[in-house]
């Protein structure tokens, strides 16, 4: 079929198969172009099917040479509907893994069900033995507690009082304001419930006591911090407080895993157009303005270079892992820098529907929000037609 993007709100319906997967094949590129990493051999992703996950499975794998086994939700194609485009690119990814002689293996379900951590566990001990990094890179609005069997949703809401500010809907380029009524103290439970560290534990809880960690095992969760223009509605918001218990979780795993000499550590990342963050009231805007600067400045990155230089420069350097004050690994730093901040936070004051397509990248936004679907990638005949339905070779 010929398949074109059909949206819906912020989120596009279709996914484009050979556009996911010359994605894949560009990051596999960029990870082998860098060269190798002294990293780890066994890895498992939660969540590895698009955004950081992805990267940091294919980093694994192309710069570590890693078997992997990666774990996400998605959706296979059926005859006229297209898969979503995470299905796509673990297709691509294990396809290409394949070739070069890595094992990889995936599972298709919800992460935070004993099923799936079950299916996992029996498969890491079947074929692996044990892993020694375990990346956990979920984004969901929703958890069902498998002990409760309670459905959590996650909201994105400020805190005791109402946030105003400017947005911008980047399919038209229009800059509102908007206004975001605070939310109540369940919304906070709940949001804490599904994007906090509970599940996070609850993984390592269950590899440990099936002996599936190798000594001095690493766990890495990612997080984000921002400027002070999104803190309301991020940081100091529903969604903060549940970075917050992730980060604090990070100490708790650490201390489960000291008697192998294991460690858990979050990792703060840059802000970057992906599924999860497309769908954050204010963020767009930032993330435009944002990615103008830092590419002035020759320092934009995207996931794959984000990850690569994490694995590079902070998990896997020779000199030890560097952390910040409250012991947090930070590959946000380019975003985070003084001058970078300044500039954003004068072209915030300025940004107008009429400004922005000048004073920002609001092109640069929408081209990978159309990359993340697997459209408008170099190279890729959209009007040829494809065929939909693409197996993933080593799905479980
Ligand atoms: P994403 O939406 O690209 O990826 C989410 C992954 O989780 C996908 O592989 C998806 O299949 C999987 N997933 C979602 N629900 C699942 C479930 N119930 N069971 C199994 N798999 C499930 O998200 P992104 O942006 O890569 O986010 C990953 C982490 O990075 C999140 O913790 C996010 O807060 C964090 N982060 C994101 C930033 C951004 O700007 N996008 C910045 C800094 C941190």
């Amino acid at each position: 079929m010929i398949i074109e993007p059909r949206m819906r709100g912020f989120i596009c319906l279709t996914a484009h198969p050979k556009g996911c997967e010359q994605n894949v094949i560009n990051q596999i590129n960029y990870i082998k172009a860098k060269g190798k990493i002294d990293g780890p051999k066994r890895v498992l992703v939660i969540g590895a099917s698009t955004g950081f996950g992805l990267a940091s499975r294919i980093t694994s794998a192309f710069g570590s040479d890693a078997s992997t086994i990666g774990i996400f939700f998605e959706k296979p194609a059926a005859p006229g509907k297209t898969a979503s485009p995470g299905w796509y690119n673990t297709a691509a990814f294990e396809k290409q893994a394949h070739e070069a002689g890595l094992y990889a293996k995936s599972i298709n379900g919800d992460a935070f069900s004993n099923e799936v951590k079950e299916k996992t566990f029996a498969l890491i001990k079947e074929d692996l033995g044990q892993i020694d990094l375990v990346i956990y890179s979920l984004a969901s609005p929703v958890r069902t507690d498998p002990t409760t069997g309670i459905t959590h949703r996650s909201v994105l809401k400020p805190i005791g009082a109402p946030f105003k500010n400017k947005t911008v809907d980047f399919h038209t380029g229009n800059v509102t304001e908007i206004s975001i009524d605070p939310c109540t103290e369940q919304d906070i439970e709940n949001t804490v419930k599904v994007m906090g560290g509970e599940d996070w534990v609850m993984w390592m809880d269950g590899l440990k006591e099936a002996n599936l960690l190798a000594p001095n095992a690493l766990t890495v969760a990612y997080s984000y911090i921002g400027p002070a223009l999104t803190e309301a509605v991020y940081r100091k918001g529903t969604i903060g407080r549940a970075k917050d218990h992730l980060e604090a979780t990070a100490f708790t795993i650490s201390d489960k895993l000291a008697d192998i000499g294991g460690k858990a550590y979050v990792s703060v990342n840059k802000a970057l157009v992906t599924q999860a963050s497309s769908a954050i009231p204010v963020i767009p805007l930032y993330i435009s303005l944002l990615y103008k600067v830092m590419k002035e400045e020759g320092i934009h990155e995207g996931c794959i270079e984000q990850i690569q230089r994490l694995f590079q420069d902070r998990l896997y350097s020779t000199s030890g892992i560097p952390t910040d004050d409250k012991g947090r690994v930070r590959i946000d730093d380019w975003e985070m820098r003084e001058d970078v901040q300044a500039k954003v936070a004068v072209l915030w004051e300025e940004a107008t529907t009429e400004s922005l397509p000048a004073i920002g990248d609001l092109e640069g936004y929408k081209t990978d929000f159309f990359n993340l679907f697997g459209f408008k990638v170099g190279g890729i005949n959209y009007e040829e037609s494809v065929e939909e339905i693409v197996e993933i070779a080593g799905l479980q």
